[in-house]
This record gives C-alpha cells, sequence and structure tokens, in this order.
C-alpha cells in the first residue's frame, strides 16, 4: 500500500523527518509504509487518511483494555480537575491506593511499590534495589532480553540493534534464553532445560566471582518473539541463583496484569515467588507509568534517597487504578485465557495449512507465528513477517512484528476482546495468509 505523495500521512511524514530524530522515520515504521494515527476508540484505530482498523497489537502490548476506555478516561479527567503534580515531596492519597492495590494483587510478599515512568526506569530500579540489598554488583540477564533504552538497559538488552552507542556495563552478563523452538534437534525438552542450567552455573563459575545481585528476566520474551520459558525454568534457575547470593527479578512489562490469563501476573503460571516484579505498559492503558515491587527485605535495605519526579504523578496513578479495577471488575485474566484459547486454535489451524510457519507460541492473548523458510532449517524469514504485516493492514488489521530475527509476528488484542472480534481478527489474518502464501 504506498502512500500517496499527496496524502495526510505524507505530509505529516515530511515534517517529522525534519524534527523527530531521523532514525525514528528511517527504522520504526509500522511494516514498510507509515501509518499515521489520527484517532483511537476502544478495539478501533483510524488513520488520518480515514481508515479503521481493529487493533491487535495495542500499541505494543499497552493499550490493555481497549483505547481511551471510557472508565480511564473519566478518572484521568477527574484528578486533572483535582490535583495534576505533587512529586514524591507530599503525600498523596491516589498513590497509596494504587500500591495498595499491586501490594494485595501480586503473588507472594511482594509489597513496596517504587512508581517511575517506564518500563526502563522499572528495571533501573530493580538492579539498584538488587544491588542495594545484597551489596553484590553483577545481573545474570537472558539473551534476546528487552529491557528498556538507558545505558545500563540497553546492556541488559541482548539484541544487537538496540545496543546503541557502545554499551559497556562489564557488570551484566546474558546467558543463553530458553527458546524451545531453536534448541538444537537432539536434545529433548528435559537435556534443553539441563543445557541451559548448566549454562548459567558455568557463566557463574567463569564469568563472576560467584556472588551476585539478581537473574533478571522476562517470563516470556516480548520483543524477543513471545519466547516462552519451559514450565519448570524458573523453579530450577532460582535455587542456582540463591546460591550465588542473589535474587530473582521478573519483568512483567508485557506480561503483566491478566495478559497470559488465568492470572494477574506472568510468573505465577512458573509457580515461583521473585523478590521484585517490574511493570509498565498495560498497567496503565497507556500513561507513562512504570512500577517496581519489592519484598520488604529488599525495600528497606535502600536507604539512600532516591526520588522521581513524575513517579506515582497523580494523573498517571488514577489512570493506574482505573485501569487495575477494570481488569479486576470483569475479571479479565479470565477473558485473556478463554480468548487466548480461542485465538491460539485459530492459529494453529492456520499453521497447518501454511509451511512457513515454523512455530505457534504464546500464551493468553499474547501468541505469536515465527516465519521461516520452509527449508527443513527453521531459516528466519523476516520479508515474510513484514509481509504479513503489511498484507494484514491492507485488510485493515494492526498486528505486530518481533523476534530478533525480525520474523516472529506478534497477537495481543485487548484484554476485553470479545469472541466475535477475535474470529473477525482471525479472519482477516487468513486473508492476509492467502495474499502472501
Ligand atoms: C519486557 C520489557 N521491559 C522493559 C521495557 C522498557 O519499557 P519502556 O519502553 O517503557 O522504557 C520494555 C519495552 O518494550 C519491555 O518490553
Amino acid at each position: 500500500m504506498a502512500v500517496s505523495s499527496l496524502s495526510k500521512t505524507q505530509e505529516l511524514l515530511d515534517r517529522q523527518k525534519k524534527v523527530l530524530l531521523p532514525q525514528q522515520s528511517r527504522m520504526l515504521l509500522y511494516g514498510d509504509e507509515p501509518l499515521a494515527i489520527d484517532h483511537a476508540k476502544n478495539q478501533w484505530v483510524w488513520d488520518v487518511e480515514g481508515n479503521k482498523y481493529l487493533d491487535f497489537f495495542g500499541g505494543i502490548l499497552t493499550v490493555s483494555i481497549g483505547h481511551c476506555n471510557d472508565e480511564v478516561v473519566e478518572a484521568t479527567y477527574e484528578q486533572m480537575k483535582t490535583a495534576g503534580h505533587t512529586s514524591t515531596l507530599y503525600i498523596n492519597e491516589i498513590t497509596i491506593k494504587v500500591a495498595e492495590k499491586i501490594a494485595e494483587i501480586s503473588p507472594g510478599r511482594l509489597q513496596y511499590c517504587f512508581f517511575t515512568n517506564s518500563g526502563t526506569e522499572a528495571d533501573e530500579t530493580a538492579i539498584m534495589a538488587a544491588r542495594e540489598y545484597t551489596g553484590h554488583s553483577d545481573i545474570i540477564s537472558l539473551r534476546h532480553a528487552y529491557s528498556g533504552r538507558s545505558v545500563s538497559m540497553m546492556t541488559m538488552t541482548a539484541h544487537k540493534p538496540w545496543r546503541l552507542g557502545g554499551v559497556t556495563d562489564p557488570s551484566i552478563k546474558q546467558v543463553k534464553n530458553p527458546y524451545s523452538y531453536r534448541k538444537p534437534d537432539y536434545m529433548t525438552d528435559e537435556q534443553f532445560l539441563d543445557f541451559l542450567i548448566d549454562d548459567l552455573e558455568e557463566m557463574l563459575a567463569t564469568c563472576t566471582n560467584g556472588k551476585i545481585a539478581a537473574f533478571m528476566a522476562e517470563p516470556i520474551q516480548g520483543v524477543g518473539g513471545f519466547v516462552v520459558a519451559p514450565k519448570d525454568y524458573f523453579k530450577r534457575v532460582q535455587p542456582v541463583i540463591k546460591a550465588a547470593g542473589g535474587i530473582m527479578i521478573i519483568d512483567e512489562v508485557q506480561t503483566g496484569w491478566g495478559r497470559t490469563g488465568k492470572y494477574w501476573c506472568g510468573i505465577e503460571h512458573w509457580g515461583i515467588e521473585p523478590e521484585i516484579l517490574t511493570f509498565a505498559k498495560g498497567i496503565a492503558n497507556g500513561a507513562p507509568v512504570g512500577c517496581t515491587v519489592m519484598v520488604p527485605e529488599v525495600a528497606e535495605a535502600i536507604k539512600g534517597p532516591t526520588l522521581s519526579t513524575y513517579g506515582g504523578n497523580p494523573i498517571s496513578m488514577a489512570q493506574t487504578y482505573a485501569t487495575l479495577a477494570y481488569i479486576e471488575k470483569h475479571k479479565l485474566w479470565e477473558n485473556a485465557e478463554k480468548q487466548g484459547e480461542r485465538l491460539r486454535k485459530r492459529m494453529e489451524a492456520m499453521q497447518k495449512r501454511y509451511d512457513f510457519i515454523g512455530d505457534v507460541r504464546g500464551m493468553g492473548l499474547m501468541q505469536a507465528f515465527e516465519m521461516v523458510v520452509p527449508d527443513g532449517n527453521k531459516t528466519p524469514d523476516a520479508a515474510q513477517a513484514t509481509k504479513l504485516t503489511n498484507a494484514a493492514r491492507a485488510h485493515k488489521l494492526l498486528i505486530g512484528k518481533g523476534g530478533l530475527y525480525g520474523n516472529v509476528i506478534r497477537i495481543a488484542p485487548h484484554l476485553n476482546v470479545t469472541s466475535e472480534d477475535i474470529d473477525a481478527g482471525c479472519d482477516l489474518i487468513e486473508k492476509a495468509l492467502a495474499d502472501i502464501a
């Protein structure tokens, strides 16, 4: 779908190119052609040319309960009329209410929150807390992780294109990620799990002094292409980390608050209790909120002053509270499980018909196709993934792309998606697949 040179999109792109970082216009366009959004409501997005799209990506898993959700809009407006900014200098009740809710619904002993403005800052806060608590500095993360765009979080991020500026923090080290689809063919699932744990132990024995601050991972690697850790993975990792004096930090920026179905938090599927969880994106339906929640002994270890001018801002807290209240009122973790199964069944049926869909994976409303060249070698096919994104757009459906090789299609409808919308979206994906086959 070429953008006409006279279109409003082209006019905006020309203006953007003059004032926003050139890389934003070169690299981060949606599919092959730019898409300029005019407005959005619930599951629908309209571009500036008047096209209406069904949104199955929610602004990168961030608009969790629909665009401009009425209850969130109302809560935002009410708070804006009441108190717009206070800073961490003062006490404000809405921030306490959100923290009380998070302490109530987070698993295990997680209790103390620190609010910031992004996932990057939530993850930064987590590693700062782990270092303060343990007195150690080394952090272990996973290859194919994405943790954000500060210098430390780019070091945590194990995707070459996202590591800008020559990141050099030697205390951050990555081990092999639990990417079961790409495990060596000669290994069983059990052997692969043993191999991952051996790799972790060898990393600790060879690249650290044996004492670490933390292990940090996403339960399902989001930007990494919805790579789902095997069922026993975190149970096997946790004792190894504990023996090295470290704690577990789980990054729930994409998996949090019902997204994976059945539970509030993704890690609950793996049955471990981490010392720290981090959140952003879907926690506030699009408001800039990061949250780091910790168990008491870790929180107590932070003795020095730390503040965030906008963290816990009453307006974004009102948005967070309204989002969590909406998810709770409608038990959306149940809907995510039910609609996720419906979506998954359709995607598996599609995989049977197209040999370039190498893998279907995910949990709840976080499902992916991995596109490969059908050569028997699982060769990643990024071009085919881009074609599918373009074809879906032509059929007025928005989906996402990801994965280290750029060959994973990420599908993540809003948590309040209906069966009708799942069916309609899947019909559009089928049409797009037929177009590119
Ligand atoms: C798992 C994960 N952690 C952290 C981040 C960073 O969040 P932000 O872009 O809000 O800084 C992201 C962003 O995509 C993410 O997916």
